[in-house]
């Protein structure tokens, strides 16, 4: 057992929104953005965590970790421990320091970067030898029962499981996954990631109730998820659900578009489904926001091919698939139109699909 550092990546999701709770299919793919942690291993059974973009240093007995302890960002560290010794695996104290992040707040899943890194720090240092899979199960636990976010499981799995030059297919009702190859530069396009910097405080709760009124939807149509069903399947549904579930089903089924598409060799044709996926988010499943539906309807106009909103919604992020030639026309149609509305300016950046996490040392 030795100390060393340990990377995770962001991610951003290309099409599958809001259906990993759902048992549905998202295609997300990991960002060059990372999250570091240096840790090291201790045998006093005492946890240590800080981090250079939070003051203080959380410090407690592993014992102590529970749902709701340690309270803040040390709870997603802290509760990849917790959850590793609850599935039984044989992990001791350990000391976390957070020295590089992903862009906190820009719905780009720096919580789950900074899971995944201690998850395969934990895993290293203690000898455990688990598949990737059970880290990225670990840290989804976490995430649910010790910080409280009842959130899926697509960002852990894309931060443990994406490859460069691939998008990472996710099948959240059996777990499988397949690498899908996405090389945008290849065909003369540039995925542009648009950060509103926004985060609408609503985010949390309403994250939790739309994922209640799609079970209560499988629930009033007696099946175990809505996967598999067509939108005629879904009529006798409540007013006030039926256009929940109807976002999950079609955004199911443009995933599978979307996959058919890549495989064959036609990326700039995804364009128009990533349109139809942001008008369904906004729409159907009442999760975009002004900024985010400005940065999508500008980048349209600057001469992207399809944009959509990226992740939970009420702030965050947004994609953009835009040809190479079109990059800075879309940039300045962006600034330009949050600056006229009176926004906040936008981070704007390209993205690259990168590695998932690994050992840097
Ligand atoms: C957040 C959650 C994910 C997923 C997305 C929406 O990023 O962490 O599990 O539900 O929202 O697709």
């Amino acid at each position: 057992m030795t100390a060393g550092r340990w990377a995770a990546p962001g991610r951003v999701n290309l099409i599958g929104e809001h259906v990993d709770y759902a048992g549905g299919l998202c295609l997300p793919f990991a960002l060059a953005e990372r999250t570091v942690v240096e840790a090291r291993p201790r045998d006093d059974g005492r946890f240590t965590a800080r981090s250079t973009a939070e003051t203080g240093t959380v410090d407690l007995a592993l014992d102590e970790i529970g749902p709701g302890a340690p309270a803040g960002w040390a709870g997603y560290p802290a509760g990849v421990l917790w959850a590793l010794r609850a599935a039984g695996h044989p992990v001791g104290g350990l000391d976390v320091v957070v020295t590089d992040t992903v862009p906190l707040g820009a719905g780009l899943s720096s919580s789950a970067a900074l899971e995944c890194a201690v998850a395969l720090a934990a895993d290293d240092l203690y000898g455990l030898g688990l598949p990737r899979t059970a880290l990225a199960a670990a840290c989804v636990r976490a995430e649910n029962e010790v910080v409280g976010a009842q959130t899926g499981g697509m960002d852990q799995a894309a931060a443990l499981l994406a490859t460069a030059g691939h998008a990472l297919l996710l099948d959240t009702r059996d777990g499988s996954t397949r690498q899908v190859p996405f090389a945008p530069a290849d065909a003369g396009l540039a995925v542009l990631v648009i950060d509103t910097r926004v985060r609408h405080h609503l985010a949390d709760g309403q994250y939790g109730a739309r994922r209640a009124a799609v079970e209560k939807a499988a629930a009033a149509l007696g099946v175990p998820s809505l996967r598999g069903l067509d939108v005629a399947d879904l009529r006798d549904l409540d007013a006030d659900l039926l256009p929940r579930a109807r976002h999950v089903v079609t955004e199911i089924a443009r995933v599978g578009e979307v996959v058919a598409l890549l495989d064959a060799g036609r990326l700039p044709a995804i364009g128009p489904l990533l349109d139809a996926s942001h008008a369904s988010l906004r729409d159907d499943y009442a999760v975009s926001c002004a900024e985010l539906d400005l940065a999508v309807a500008a980048a349209r106009e600057g001469g992207a091919l399809g944009a959509r909103m990226t992740g939970g919604g009420f702030g965050g992020s947004a994609v953009a698939l835009v040809p190479l030639d079109r990059l800075d026309a879309v940039t300045r149609t962006v600034r330009a139109a949050f600056a006229a509305a009176g926004h906040r300016e936008p981070t704007i950046r390209t993205a690259e699909p990168s590695e998932g996490a690994r050992r840097l040392s």
